[in-house]
């Protein structure tokens, strides 16, 4: 099959990704490899469904939101995106100016599509040219080093679409320290956070009637099919959702309708019938539970931003270890 694009991960880390999770007892797969070109296209397909509500509350949010985080800031800023696959969400912060002069002088959209990064900066070049655009196209849960020109900006993190719900309660508190270092004092961060609500509301939002979600589950195996050497028939394959209430999370899985043997890079792989592969985590916090979470990895809370249903939440959060300009001694 011929490839259109460069694949974003080399082969080698995707077969070994894949295998390193595959070979435990209880199978998984990280929901990093969703993201190849077929997986973002069906993620947008998934963020315009009736029951996808996270992306379009957000997005009603943000006009607001970025109004009242741009004033906040006195002084030129730069503006670092954890997971940007477009400039769609930023745009709201990107176009906010203090008379007449722009909030934001600099953007660093941070992404491991590298594809998707070089098409965000060509229409970039296009629509605002006087932005400076720094992409880094990388893992944003490694470490980061900002480029030198931001050096003299003011900072804010932004990291929306509640992405941090991929994240278990360890790595998110992890993340979350690692943004405070790469931002460094003074800084600020704004992320988007899904909210924990019924399970009546949640199970569609992951199992949609269009069997989108199905789709973008199962296009993993048709990812690894093409770049991990894998013969999985995506078909044999069930997609399930499941509320863990216990834990707080959506999980999805593919369900192996039967027993059958399938081989990765040259391994062999067996499969109990029922047996599943988890393939997501999808954490939905409460509003005092992510603020302890902020808290625990040294941030403060500022500002938080709900829907009128209370269905998901933004959160502007602050770095503590700048001096108030009035905390200088009088001599
Ligand atoms: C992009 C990680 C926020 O967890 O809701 C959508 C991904 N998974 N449907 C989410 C996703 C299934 C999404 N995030």
């Amino acid at each position: 099959m011929p490839d259109d694009h460069p694949p974003q991960l080399p082969r080698t880390d995707v077969a070994s990704l894949a295998l390193a999770g595959l070979r435990q007892a209880r199978k998984t797969l990280p929901a990093q490899l969703f993201y190849d070109e077929a997986g973002c296209r069906l993620f947008y397909r998934i963020a315009e469904l009736p029951e996808y509500y996270l992306t379009r509350t957000e997005l009603a949010l943000l006009p607001e939101v970025a109004r009242e985080v741009a004033a906040r800031f006195d002084r030129p800023a730069a503006l670092v995106e954890y997971g940007a696959s477009d400039e769609a969400k930023a745009g709201f912060l990107l176009d906010r100016t203090h008379d007449t002069s722009p909030v934001f002088a600099a953007y660093v959209p941070i992404d491991v599509a590298a594809p998707a990064l070089a098409r965000l900066r060509a229409r970039l070049a296009h629509a605002r040219p006087a932005l400076d655009v720094w992409p880094i196209a990388a893992d944003f849960l490694g470490p980061v080093t900002l480029p030198r020109a931001t050096g003299g900006l003011a900072r804010l993190g932004f990291f929306p679409g509640s992405t941090i719900g991929n994240l278990d309660p360890n790595e998110a508190r992890a993340f979350l320290r690692g943004v405070r270092t790469t931002l460094g004092a003074g800084a600020r961060l704004l992320v988007g956070v899904d909210l924990r609500k019924d399970a009546a509301i949640l199970l569609p939002a992951y199992d949609d009637a269009a069997g989108v979600t199905a789709e973008f589950n199962r296009n993993l195996l048709v990812r690894l099919n093409r770049e991990a050497g894998a013969t999985f028939d995506p078909t044999e394959f069930a997609h399930r959702a499941v509320w863990n209430a216990q834990e707080g999370r959506i999980e999805m899985h593919l369900q192996s309708r039967r027993a059958q043997t399938v081989r990765v890079a040259g391994e062999t792989i067996r499969f109990a019938a029922g047996e599943t592969i988890h393939t997501e985590n999808s954490y939905k916090h409460t509003l005092p539970g992510f603020a302890a979470l902020a808290a625990a990895a040294g941030w403060t809370t500022e500002q938080v931003w709900t829907d009128p249903a209370g269905l998901f939440s933004l959160h502007l959060l602050a770095e503590g270890t700048e001096a108030p300009p009035d905390s200088r001694p009088a001599c």
